[in-house]
């Protein structure tokens, strides 16, 4: 081998190496709406089946990407469910730094001085570099920011919503909910953008928060990220979003709540609502929305009937992506509705037949029989609400 082509090799493995450790520097300063080139990483899966599966996939001890070094080694712990920061200097997490440049020139010379063999192995080494590096960066697509986001309400049917826009082809959107306007803002955008699926040009970024719609700080925030974010929110009778609520918390506290009824009413007799009730002031959702109204105009959200999910998901999903600027491809071929359960299920191919699926167990829960006289109390106190809401929003609900 000739000593030019020996030096053309060593610039071209200096270069691939140089873009490699400069790429975890791009995301600074890349802007608002900008794009970070990913190295390769799989879209993500699209199904809520596979969120077990997605944890896995961000498991810390797993090996992720292989184009360039930093990727092939385990990423630091998470600090919320994504693994996102390097880890510092001297941490074991982290690779074992390369030798210099200068030090792999010497190397170099030196393999060149001690025969073919040698240097042959660092000539495959070379070319393997360059294209893993360019192949995976540009099949992967760009992480971007949401261009859509569902706010809310919680327990109002957030996760069907995004699960039935997940089987659009345009739509890429991370199965955990971010939180990132509400609980990890100082994080930074970087960091919210790296939380999302890559996409090509033309596909949307979405993400669902539900708690996004009550938090105070949140719309400002938002409306810092981009002015022009398209924000859907599904409502539901708040006084079966209020149960529904009740029966997610004391599931997670083994049963170790009170009735629903006392924890609803303050006084029994006098029919006192506990407004300070997470569970009842969600349900007030006027108060809420009046603060995302200070930020958004009216026709840039979306509201979603919780009820009609339910009930007619193909015609839901029909006005969702048309709000969105996406091809009607969602239609009725996708659903299926589950007579045990009661609630749609999802077809993912239907040209292929796929077997329905339907979503977790936490979703559909069976409700406790409630004291009809609650129910009245909260239905009264919920009507002017709700009264209002109609008014604002330019939609009957029917909720009585
Ligand atoms: P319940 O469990 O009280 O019935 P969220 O995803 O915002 O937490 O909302 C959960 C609610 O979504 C469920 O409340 C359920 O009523 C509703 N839902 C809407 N479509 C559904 C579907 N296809 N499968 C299961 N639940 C669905």
């Amino acid at each position: 081998m000739t000593t030019v082509s020996c030096v053309a090799l060593l610039c071209v493995y200096s270069l691939a190496l140089t873009w490699c450790l400069a790429l975890p520097r791009l995301s600074p300063g890349d802007g608002i709406g900008g794009a970070l080139p990913v190295d390769g990483a799989p879209h993500e899966p699209s199904s809520p089946d596979v969120i077990a599966a997605r944890k896995l996939h961000f498991d810390p001890a797993a090996p992720r990407g292989a184009g360039c070094a930093r990727n092939a080694h385990p990423s630091p712990p998470p600090q919320g469910r994504y693994p996102v920061r390097t880890p510092p200097r001297g941490d074991p997490a982290r690779p074992t730094p390369r030798p210099s440049t200068w030090r792999r020139a010497r190397i170099a010379r030196r393999r060149r001085r001690e025969g073919g063999e040698a240097s042959t192995r660092s000539r495959r080494s070379t070319v393997t570099v360059v294209v893993v590096v360019v192949g995976g960066g540009s099949r992967g697509g760009s992480r971007r920011l949401p261009g859509a986001i569902i706010i809310g309400v919680k327990k109002a049917g957030t996760r069907a919503l995004l699960e039935f826009l997940r089987l659009h082809p345009d739509v890429q959107a991370p199965g955990p909910e971010p939180h990132f306007f509400d609980r990890n803002y100082n994080r930074g955008l970087d960091w919210y953008r790296s939380l999302m699926p890559p996409t090509q040009e033309g596909q949307l970024t979405m993400e669902k928060t539900p708690s996004y719609f009550i938090t105070r700080e949140v719309p400002k925030r938002v409306q810092a990220m981009s002015r022009d974010v398209k924000l859907l929110v599904v409502v539901r009778d708040p006084v079966t979003r209020a149960i529904s609520d009740y029966v997610q918390a004391s599931s997670k506290r083994e049963g170790k709540m009170k009735r629903f009824e006392d924890m609803a009413l303050l006084d029994h007799r006098l029919g006192i609502v506990n407004t300070s009730w997470g569970a009842v002031r969600i349900g007030v959702y006027t108060k809420h929305l009046e603060r995302w109204f200070k930020y958004f105009p009216r026709d840039q959200f979306h509201f979603v009937s919780g009820e009609q999910l339910i009930e007619d998901p193909a015609q839901v999903m029909k006005e969702v992506q048309a709000f969105l600027g996406l091809k009607p491809f969602v239609t009725d071929k996708h659903f299926y509705l589950n007579a045990t359960r009661g609630f749609p299920c999802l077809i993912k191919s239907p040209e292929n037949h796929s077997k329905p699926h339907c979503l977790g167990k936490t979703k559909g829960r069976r409700h406790p029989d409630v004291d009809p006289r609650v129910i009245e109390r909260l239905r009264d106190f919920y009507r002017p609400f709700n009264a209002k809401l109609y008014q604002m929003v330019g939609r009957d609900f029917g909720w009585s």
